[in-house]
């Protein structure tokens, strides 16, 4: 493997999850492949469970990282070419191509401005990372997508239906937030849940939040939430600004909450969220609280989807 930026650089979904979930039970049969390999992690913004579930995941294959928070830790970075850099001090041509021969692996988190659709709907920051570096990279989540938080939410659920043993429903549902957030874990969970051919997959949102139909293609959207939770087996809550009017936020209703009395009407449903999440905004504490609730779990395999990831470029380097 020598680029990871979205489901489309996977050959089989179905093998990658019995993979990763292989090395979930024995994460140290790996370790001489990363012997003297480094991987580089770069966060042009925030990270808790990415930026430590890649460490982690590093670690197990016997990999060193090195991690650089840019903003925090770098040069202001020159974005756009052809520009004449009086207030930036080092162009992303140089930084990334810097970078890259400073490690094996090249994992690269960039977020939206959530100001120009075409933007960052090209993929433009992350196609320059691409362009520039000279070792495989991994998206950490860029602007629309963020490929290693699906594969833990899909190896999830495969545990907890024994590898899709029937067929389920998945809701993925808007909740409310304080502040216009990115599309990248909605588009990228539409995108990886539809390639499961077991799940009837709904989203569930506030008119004018519909997801771009790239992404949301293989389900049935709704704007009826009560309707969307009867019989739901999994109800995947998360925030996101609407992509019609984009970036905005529209609606501020905590109507749209996960509440224990929402979860009355599914099948028993597993809550899930890709974390950070904003207790009695986004979801009530009963709910995150209960044993419905499978977030740790989704934390954990953060770890193992990173890992088989890594494991197969490093494989691909040899
Ligand atoms: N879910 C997730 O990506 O968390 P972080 O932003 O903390 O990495």
């Amino acid at each position: 493997m020598k680029k990871f930026f979205s489901v489309e650089d996977v050959i089989d979904i179905y093998d990658l999850i019995k993979e990763a979930l292989f090395l979930k039970n024995r994460p140290y049969d790996f370790r001489h492949i990363g012997k003297n390999k480094t991987i580089g992690l770069v966060f042009f913004n925030p990270s808790l469970r990415t930026r430590i579930s890649c460490q982690k995941a590093a670690f197990n294959l016997g990999c060193h990282t090195w991690v650089l928070d840019v903003h925090r830790d770098s040069w202001t970075i020159e974005m756009n070419d052809g520009n004449i850099m009086n207030f930036t001090q080092e162009h992303i041509k140089e930084a990334i191509s810097v970078m890259s021969m400073y490690c094996d692996i090249l994992a690269v988190r960039t977020f939206p401005n959530l100001s120009d659709k075409d933007y960052d709907y090209q993929e433009i920051i992350f196609n320059k990372i691409l362009n520039y570096s000279r070792v495989p990279v991994v998206n950490m989540e860029s602007a629309t997508l963020h490929p290693l938080q699906s594969l833990a939410d899909v190896m999830t659920i495969a545990e907890f239906t024994s590898f899709f043993k029937k067929r389920y429903k998945v809701v993925l549902s808007w909740a409310p937030h304080v502040k216009p957030l990115p599309h990248s874990v909605a588009n990228s969970f539409s995108q990886w849940i539809s390639k499961i051919e077991q799940i009837d997959f709904t989203i569930t949102c506030p008119e004018r939040y519909n997801l771009h139909k790239k992404f949301s293609h293989g389900a049935y959207t709704t704007h009826n939430q009560n309707e969307a939770f009867i019989n739901a087996d999994f109800i995947y809550a998360k925030n996101w600004s609407s992509y019609l009017d984009y970036g905005k936020m529209l609606c501020k209703s905590s109507d749209w909450m996960i509440t224990e009395n929402k979860m009355k009407l599914t099948n028993k449903a597993k809550f899930m969220h890709c974390l950070p999440v904003r207790r009695n905004v986004v979801v009530e504490d009963a709910v995150l609280d209960s044993r419905y609730s499978i977030v740790l779990e989704q934390v954990k395999n953060r770890i193992y989807a990173s890992q088989i990831i890594f494991l197969k470029m490093l494989e691909s380097l040899s």
